[in-house]
This record gives structure tokens, sequence and C-alpha cells, in this order.
């Protein structure tokens, strides 16, 4: 065994002689050897039972990477949806998303790479509380039961939000995650969408290359380099390797309910006809190396939580 010191010398010279091998190196001694097998015997004792709107999601993720239901397929709750919706409808006419698309019609010739085209509830260290709706649907056990199926392990709630996509003009180049791109937070991922307002290709809908996350017949294209950054292949070669025949649409009415490893290949959210109103949520297996992007008001319902809605947020 490496004594300490060779060791810091040796991983700090490939850290700088070789910065994206040491990232990977790091990332696959995180999930391999300290952090996922802790996480999968965990999901291995709880052995969640799945009923067959579950079972259908997850063959599909499995099979190729997206799935699509509905909430009141998975949780037919009319009260919880009256409030979700109430909830999203109220953040829609909020002054915040007024002000946001004010903001990005008047900067329109000066928007930059980013994603002003995108109204957030939650930005980056937002506070969210337990008892918020949006948390509680992301700690569903209907909901943390599939993910965690498809992961094959306990998996970490990262990233909670609710978006308003602002139309754009047809004009206006994509920009950012409208681009084809794979997310870097971690190797399998899953990003839930619940959608408030009926999307179609005018409203931005995404699209993906089903088989294009790890473990399928085209993960292999454009893989990314490191664990750390995204990967955005040039935007008109997806069509040499992948024909239009085989992209899934995200397209759906509202109340849709989408599950996708966004470690595979997508786009979405280029609006050029009407907006987009959607949830999200993300998780991540434990060895990802990003920090999850909210902050939680802790209340004292923590005690009703489950073992395994505590583990995705701690
Ligand atoms: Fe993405």
């Amino acid at each position: 065994m490496a004594k300490p010191k060779t060791l810091k010398r040796v991983t700090s010279l490939l850290a700088k002689s070789n910065p994206a091998l040491w990232e990977n190196t790091k990332y696959l001694l995180y999930r391999d050897l300290l952090r996922n097998p802790a996480s999968r015997r965990k999901l291995e004792s709880q052995n969640p039972s799945l009923d067959d709107a579950q079972q259908d999601i997850i063959k599909n993720l499995f099979e190729r990477g997206i799935a699509f239901s509905s909430f009141d397929a998975l949780l037919a709750d009319d009260e919880r949806w009256g409030q979700l919706s109430e909830a999203a409808a109220m953040f829609a006419a909020s002054e915040e998303v007024r002000a946001g698309i004010n903001d990005y019609q008047m900067n329109f010739q000066e928007a930059g790479p980013g994603k002003e085209f995108v109204v957030k509830k939650y930005p980056k260290h937002s506070h969210i509380e337990l008892a918020s709706v949006w948390m509680q649907f992301g700690l569903d056990s209907k909901i943390l039961d599939v993910v965690n199926s498809y992961l094959e392990l306990w998996s970490k709630l990262m990233h909670i939000d609710l978006w308003y996509n602002i139309p754009v003009r047809s004009d206006r180049p994509t920009v950012a995650s409208q681009c084809w791109h794979r997310d870097p937070e971690d190797e399998k991922l899953v990003k839930v969408f619940l959608y408030f307002s009926d999307v179609d290709e005018g409203a931005g809908a995404l699209q993906y290359i089903p088989g294009s996350p790890a473990g399928g017949r085209y993960q292999h294209l454009w893989p990314r380099a490191n664990m750390v950054d995204a990967v955005y292949p040039p935007e008109h070669e997806i069509e040499k390797k992948v024909p239009r025949s085989e992209w899934v649409s995200g397209a759906g009415k509202a109340g849709t309910l989408v599950f996708c490893d966004t470690g595979g290949l997508h786009r979405g959210g280029y609006c050029t006809q009407r907006e987009r109103i959607l949830a999200t949520w993300m998780y991540v297996t434990p060895a990802s190396l990003f920090s999850r992007r909210f902050h939680v008001d802790w209340t004292e319902d923590e005690s009703r939580l489950s073992p395994v809605a505590r583990f995705a947020l701690t």
C-alpha cells in the first residue's frame, strides 16, 4: 500500500499534468470504492415494491434512457395536483417572471450564451422548506423508488426548480441547453420533469437520443472528456450519426411526467411560439462531484421523513 505522502505526490502530479484524467480517476475511486457501494446495499436491503406504472417507467429508462408517464398515472391525487398547479400558476403570474420576460426582451440583442431565456424559481443556493410542495414531490416514495431502481442505489436529490421558458424569436440562435449536450453531474443520473403547460415543438419540447446514456448503443457518441464539464457536440452533427426518426420528442399535455437520464444526448427549451412551464428535479448518485444546488430549511416534519427520503437530502 502506497504511503500517504507518496499518494499525495502522485495525485497532485496527475492533477497538474492531466486534469481531465485526474477528474475521471477521482470520480471512479469515489464511485466504485468509497461512495456508491454503501448506497447500493441500502437499495438491496429496502427492496421497494413497485406498481405497474413504476415498473413501466423503469423498463423504459433502462431500454431507452427516457420514460413518459403522467401525474395521474403515477400519483392519482387530485388535491395534490391542485396544490402543485396552483403554485405553478402563481409563479407564472409573478412579478419575478414578468421582470424576467421584460429583461430578456429588452436585452435580446445583447443576450449572451447563458440561460436568460428561462426564469427560475430557485436559482443556485436557494433555501427550500422541507414542507414545500416541490420538495415533498421530489421526496415522494413513488418518485424516489423509480429513480433509485434505475440508478440501482439510493440517490441524492440535487436540484429542484420551477421553470418559465420565455418564447424567443425564431431567428435567435440556440444557446446553452437549447443545444445538444450531455449533463455533467454524473455518469448516470435522472431528471424528472412535470409539465404545467401543454408542451409541443413550439413550446421548446425536450428532444432526446434514446440509447445515448451510459450503457446504451449510442453511449460512444461525443462522450464526456471528464466528469466536470457538459459536452456540446456540434449542432448539426447529431443527425449524421442518429437518424431523426430515432429521436424522441418530449411533447405532452400539462400533467405529463418525464423521467430522463440526461447523461444521454438531449436539448430543449427553445420556445418559438409559446411559453413552457415545468417543474424539474435532478437525482444523482452519492459519488457525484457536484454539490446540491439548494439548501434545505429543516422543520419539525423532519422526523416524518423515511430513511430513503432523508438519505436523498443529506
Ligand atoms: Fe441538460
